[in-house]
């Protein structure tokens, strides 16, 4: 069965502690949860992973893109963190690498301070899905599915 990458960066384990009024009240295990149930719907396994350090990001991502050439993963949904707006090594990691990835944002980074308008994943994601919450989970990988795998518009 055909996979997906669920990655997670830096403070995102403490989802569900960490200012509630911004990123909600679920934790990352009930992300995790989400993640399972709309891949299984999707006929999709998933790997989900988090760190906190840049550099087990960037190896993920490369992994991603060996995983991709064989066939196996169709894409990775990622949330960079704050390392959005900062890592010139993860948006070279995802070129580098040549994976399909939807970058996510739980909160809506636009509508927040200037220094999250800024994303260096942005220019190198396939596409984009901020501030829908959690839920912005389940959107991004149907949109993987529908990337991998068009189907003629209704
Ligand atoms: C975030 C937004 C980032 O600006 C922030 O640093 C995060 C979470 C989000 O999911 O809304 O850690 O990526």
């Amino acid at each position: 069965m055909p996979s997906i990458l669920v990655l997670n960066g830096p403070n995102l384990n403490l989802l569900g502690l960490r200012e509630p009024a911004v990123y909600g009240s679920a934790t990352l295990a009930d992300v995790e949860q989400l993640c399972r149930e709309q891949a299984e719907a999707l006929e999709l396994g998933v790997d989900f992973r988090q760190s906190n350090h840049e550099g087990v990001l960037v190896d993920w991502i490369q992994e991603a893109g060996r995983r991709m050439a064989e066939g196996e993963l169709i894409g990775v949904v990622f949330n960079p963190g704050a390392y959005t707006h900062t890592s010139v090594a993860l948006h070279d990691a995802i070129k580098g690498a040549s994976v399909r990835l939807i970058e996510l944002h739980i909160s809506n980074v636009h509508a927040r301070e200037p220094f999250r308008h800024h994303s260096y994943i942005s220019p190198a994601a396939a596409g984009i899905v901020v501030g829908l919450g959690v839920a912005g989970y389940e959107v991004a990988i149907q949109a993987l599915a529908r990337l991998a795998y068009p189907r003629a518009p209704r």
